[in-house]
């Protein structure tokens, strides 16, 4: 018998979809993917040089639990460059990827009963990962027509004697937004009267489009930075999703409690990878600056091409490498054997039909809409972008 905690789990929406786009290549069929959550860089070579020289110098074996010194010292010069933001290195935790800070985090501050507000649509993991502490997550709806940005007063509206934390993500996955600073201030505050954390999930900061920026929640005020905790990593900034490194800063004591959290059951984060992210965090930015401008040019492409389409609505993401067209308007709609109930009906319809993979919204708390990430080159946009044309006008 398995416990009832992972029983209560709800298995990623994506994995069933990946069974079978791997089952498609294996018959030697070629789906375009829209469904990736990671940027399509190599991850730029000054940095794979300088693990080659970690293993070279003998960093293999455990670190501190928060992580080694140097990079926790480099986090620092991070915030304090980016955002103007004093840190120690008492206020640093490097974990195994943005997502065990985010579960370290939760573990660090939530009791079992309590409630962790969520803005939805979100990034499907948040709901689960607060299951898992035993809370309940409070999703709270925002609104499509304003971006999907941050609707604080609705937010109030949820804000109970239980609540102890709410989670945000800015710029956003899976709907690109980047909250303004006049919500983030207004939450900020919120947070600070009503006395709950904030955990800012900031992982995608650098991906930003427009002239938009990323409004760093802890930047804000004194009284604001001693109620959030920030979640980042050099995962998506510098094209290392598997070298599994990120970090969070945030008040010491919880900071502690978290790396008490992760000591007892990571140990430590890899300890090359914590090396080469120290050079990736200190000598990349010009080729961050290049990945950007690169998105920047696809997500223009590929949301002039969706809103092209007849029945689909796509608002011009500020952040990240995600759209999320609504495609509501198909529900009902039918061709050959494929009824269009909801999105999974659209995204199994579009891998079956056309080869295209995309996600359905129902993953991310978006039912009217599909997330495709536009993390892939220009010209399989494109030719994903003309087989779903095709699809799409064949449902009546
Ligand atoms: C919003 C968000 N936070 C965190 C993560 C996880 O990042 P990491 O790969 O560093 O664990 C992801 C990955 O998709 C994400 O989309």
């Amino acid at each position: 018998m398995i416990s009832k905690r992972v029983m209560k789990i709800i298995p990623s929406v994506t994995l069933a979809q990946s069974e079978k786009i791997a089952n498609l290549k294996k018959q030697g069929i070629e789906v375009i993917g829209f469904n990736v959550g990671e940027p399509d860089f190599n991850t730029p070579v000054n940095i794979i040089k300088k693990a080659e020289e970690a293993y070279q110098l003998g960093y293999t074996k455990y670190t501190p639990a928060a992580g080694m010194l140097e990079l926790r010292e480099e986090v620092c010069k991070k915030f304090k460059n980016d955002y103007g933001l004093d840190y120690s290195v008492r206020n640093v935790i490097v974990s195994a990827g943005a997502k065990q800070s985010l579960i370290n985090a939760l573990m660090a501050i939530v009791n079992p009963g309590q409630e962790v507000i969520v803005p939805v649509p979100c990034w499907n993991s948040y709901i689960e990962m607060i299951k898992l502490t035993g809370a309940t997550p409070v999703l709270v709806n925002m609104d499509e027509r304003n971006g999907f940005d941050l609707d604080v007063e609705k937010i109030s509206a949820h804000v109970t004697e239980k609540t102890v934390a709410i989670l945000i993500n800015s710029p956003n996955n899976p709907t690109g937004a980047v909250y303004k600073k006049e919500y983030m201030e207004k939450l900020g505050n919120l947070a600070v009267e009503k006395n709950f954390y904030i955990i800012s999930d900031e992982i995608y900061e650098k991906l930003v489009y427009d002239g938009n920026i990323n409004c760093c929640m802890a930047a804000l005020s004194k009284e604001i930075k001693d109620k959030t905790i920030t979640i980042n990593g050099v995962s998506k900034s510098y094209a290392m999703t598997g070298w599994r490194i990120g970090f969070a800063v945030g008040p010491v004591d919880v900071i502690k409690g978290m790396s008490d959290y992760q000591g007892h059951t990571t140990t430590s984060p890899n300890a090359p990878a914590q090396y080469a992210s120290i050079e990736a965090l200190a000598n990349t930015e010009e080729f961050v600056e290049s990945m950007r401008k690169e998105f920047a040019i696809r997500r223009k492409y590929i949301v002039e091409r969706l809103n092209a389409m007849e029945g689909i609505t796509c608002s011009i993401p500020k952040g990240a490498f995600y759209v999320m067209p609504n495609i509501n308007s198909f529900y009902g709609k039918k061709y050959k054997n494929y009824v269009i109930k909801n999105s999974m009906d659209m995204s199994d319809y579009l891998l079956e039909e056309c080869r295209i993979a995309v996600v359905a919204g129902e993953a991310f708390v978006a039912p009217d809409n599909l997330r495709l990430s536009y993390s892939n080159s220009l010209e399989n946009i494109k030719e994903g972008m003309d087989r779903m044309e095709t699809a799409l006008r064949k449902l009546k």
